[in-house]
């Protein structure tokens, strides 16, 4: 057994906010990003992004988001200030082609100075709300201000924006097919990590896990033991395997006639003079098939690599 890697355990408290700060969003992450437009009751437009965001309940629409205020003076965000003049504000979402202008926009300008201009986006006048939109954002929600939480009043202490949603704009291209939904590859949306770092949520780093709430699986308690224990297969796979449904379970009929798949019978020749190596080499297989996404399938190799010996007549 590997030694475990050991934990740094810490209250926040401990430390200055400036050293908790870089742990908590570093940790927390990644982070979608609120690129968030308002207005001040003289008509100024600001337009900044805040990426302690997220939604919080589709019925009704709530998104929240949190301005902090700043650690160098405790002052407030102008996104804030506007707020509290004219309570509405749209969220636009960013995605990969617009991450630098976005950044740009985050820049401390001075109040009344419109980010939108400094950053190059292109104000589309919203229909709900007083705030343009990002004409740019493949989605933004034209949102209404229900309430303002402050959650302290240290320098660094955020603000949490709860937001109802009036009216969504979404891009038609990034809408999937079927038009309910949206396509996580056309969106290409980025997030933000500790640091400077940011991620892109397309190509490679895109995967499906299948929702557990289609299916009541199995569990990992009641997998059997030579597969819960195997040293081969990892979380995930245990994770996949435990989310079958006991009647989806194969038969012992299907598991015998699995035998005589050509990669199974060979394996089973090929190690015939040693169990314990052919129990391996199936686990291996069904890790393998498992991998693919074909579930029931790994789930007969891996009974199979369960049985004592296998013989193939
Ligand atoms: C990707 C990104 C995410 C950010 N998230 C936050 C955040 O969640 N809260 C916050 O107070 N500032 C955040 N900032 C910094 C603000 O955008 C920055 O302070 C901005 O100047 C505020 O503008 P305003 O004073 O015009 O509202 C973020 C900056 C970037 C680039």
């Amino acid at each position: 057994m590997p030694t475990p890697t050991p934990f740094r355990s810490i209250v926040p408290t401990d430390l200055k906010p400036s050293e908790w700060h870089p742990f908590m969003v570093g940790a927390v992450a990644p982070r979608p990003v609120a690129f968030a437009s308002t207005i001040d009751a003289t008509g100024n437009v600001n337009l900044s992004p805040y990426s302690f965001f997220n939604c919080f309940g589709s019925n009704p629409p709530i998104l929240a988001f949190s301005p902090a205020n700043r650690v160098r003076d405790n002052s407030q965000k102008h996104t804030l200030e506007n707020l509290r003049e004219v309570p509405e504000v749209v969220i636009n979402i960013c995605d990969y082609a617009m991450v630098e202008q976005m950044s740009l926009a985050s820049t401390e300008y001075a109040k009344g100075v419109n980010e939108f201009v400094k950053a190059g986006f292109t104000e589309v006048a919203s229909q709900q709300v007083r705030p343009p939109r990002v004409g740019q954002a493949p989605a933004a929600f034209e949102c209404v201000v229900e309430q303002i939480i402050e959650l302290g009043t240290n320098n660094g202490a955020g603000n949490l924006v709860i937001c109802r949603v009036v009216l969504a704009h979404f891009r038609e291209d990034i809408i999937l097919p079927s038009g309910i939904g949206i396509d996580p590859h056309k969106l290409d949306a980025i997030a933000r990590l500790g640091g400077d770092w940011y991620t892109r949520a397309s190509g490679s780093s895109l995967f499906e896990v299948p929702k557990p709430n289609r299916n009541l699986g199995i569990g990992i308690d009641q997998l059997p033991e030579h597969i819960r224990n195997s040293d081969i297969l990892t979380g995930n796979n245990l994770g996949r395997l435990a989310n079958i449904e006991v009647q989806s379970m194969p038969s012992a009929e299907d598991v015998q006639a699995y035998r005589h798949e050509p990669l199974v019978t060979y394996t089973l020749q090929k190690y015939q003079t040693d169990p314990a190596q052919q129990r391996q080499e199936l686990i291996l297989l069904g890790k393998k098939i498992l991998e693919e996404g074909r579930l029931q399938e790994a789930w007969k190799v891996l009974l199979l690599a369960g049985k004592e010996q296998v013989s193939l007549a």
